[in-house]
């Protein structure tokens, strides 16, 4: 969790600086220049104090005497007040954000969606791809050492298989139609149109928001079947050392069900998981879900956001701006996710001979076993003599 909020802090450095001059506002008679509201529209934080404070007499009661008879307070003062949310507006409209009348942060949500999340997200995922074809390059496809034996093992029952390829197939339709939403309107729609790009568009948005619960159940399943055996040891601190043998030929540090890079797979999945799912869940249900502002609490507790960005957090969030937060965070968790599972895709399907059985039948040769999971290996055959002592293979 910590490194995800480092990642989001990191994210929120490369917004646009803040406007470094201060615009000559005495042309305006004081009011907003031109300067002012390109800053503001192009995201950058602008320093709004002289009119956030110019609500008429600083007194909000006697403000709202005045709201619907135009009294001592000019209209520029009412809307500053509203904009501001010094006004204790009441309205007939129902929900969480009654209250609120105008949110500009829509603009810098904007500008960071389309602008570094969306940039930075797909430069993540190229380097990812190229990172995976320089690694085919070097190594090769991963092939089984020694001669295979012909005599299969068990490696996933029915149940662990239909849970993973339940994950895998949900993801792989969550992460199309996701890159296809964020990257419409700056690379899609320029090259195939509104009219294409809404119809797809709105298949697309069925999939993202139906799919997810088979996404999130199987989650579930999968954290409830596999975290036994994704407790580290100090095993995986000698598969580490040996990068688990993915850059020699020959070497196999020995692994129980999962090696140490397994883990790490799994436990991404598990936390970028957990995160993806309650940033998801915000956003199907608006305003029913507010996290942000707590967490904010917490992380300006650890002084961090002072360190690294000179000021804390915001504490007090408007309901639009936890939703807005939700839709960074899940586009900012769906690429560092959508990066490490193109990694995991390519070492269990072409990147490793006999990998692709293991989900697909549930058995492999057992030389691949002894090779990938040696002390699984020797665990599995000693339960097989147990079982059946006069026969030496637990399934042939
Ligand atoms: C076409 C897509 C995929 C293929 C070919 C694939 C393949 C595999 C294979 C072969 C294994 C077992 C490896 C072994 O026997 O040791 C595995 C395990 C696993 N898969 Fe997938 N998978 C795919 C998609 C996904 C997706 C999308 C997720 C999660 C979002 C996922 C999560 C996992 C996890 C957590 C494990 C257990 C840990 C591990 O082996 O790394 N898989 N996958």
């Amino acid at each position: 969790m910590r490194a995800l909020l480092w990642i989001a802090l990191s994210f929120m450095l490369a917004l646009p600086g803040f406007a470094e001059e201060v615009p000559d506002r005495a042309a305006t008679g004081g009011a907003q220049t031109l300067e002012d509201i390109m800053a503001r529209q192009r995201g950058e934080k602008i320093d709004d104090s002289f009119r956030r404070e110019a609500t008429g007499q600083g007194n909000v009661e006697a403000l709202i005497g005045q709201l619907g008879t135009r009294g001592a307070a000019s209209d520029a003062e009412v809307f500053r007040a509203l904009r501001y949310g010094s006004a204790d507006t009441r309205t007939s409209a129902p929900g969480p954000t009654a209250g609120l009348l105008i949110q500009d942060s829509g603009m810098k949500w904007l500008a960071f969606r389309e602008g570094p999340l969306l940039r930075y997200g797909l430069i993540f995922l190229g380097v990812m791809m190229a990172a995976i074809l320089a690694f085919y390059l070097y190594r090769g496809k991963i092939l089984i050492d020694g001669p295979k034996t012909g005599r299969m093992i068990i490696r996933f029952d029915a149940f662990e298989r239909f849970s993973h390829w339940v994950m895998g197939v949900s993801f792989i339709l969550l992460g199309l139609s996701g890159l296809y939403l964020i990257a419409g309107r700056k690379f899609l729609i320029p090259w195939m149109g509104h009219g294409v790009y809404a119809d797809i568009a709105e298949a697309g948005k069925w999939v993202h928001n139906n799919i997810s619960w088979a996404f999130m159940i199987s989650l579930v399943l999968v954290f409830i079947l596999w975290v036994k055996h994704n407790i580290p040891d100090r095993g995986d601190i000698q598969w580490m050392a040996k990068a688990g043998g993915l850059f020699s030929k020959g070497v196999h540090p020995p692994a129980k069900k999962f090696n140490a890079g397994q883990k790490i797979i799994f436990w991404s999945v598990i936390i970028l998981g957990f995160s993806i799912s309650l940033s998801g869940v915000a956003l199907l249900f608006p305003f029913e879900v507010s996290v942000f502002a707590k967490t904010f609490q917490i992380v300006n507790m650890t002084g961090l956001p002072n360190l690294i960005m000179g000021a804390p957090l915001p504490e007090v969030l408007s309901p639009y701006e936890e939703m807005q937060l939700s839709q960074l965070w899940h586009g900012i968790v769906a690429f560092l996710f959508i990066g490490i599972i193109i990694a995991h895709i390519y070492l269990g399907s072409v990147g490793m001979e006999g990998a692709i059985e293991t989900m697909a039948t549930g058995e492999v040769d057992e030389q691949w076993a002894k090779e990938h999971h040696s002390i699984w290996y020797d665990e599995e055959m000693a339960k097989a003599k147990d079982a059946a002592p006069d026969q030496a293979t637990p399934a042939e």
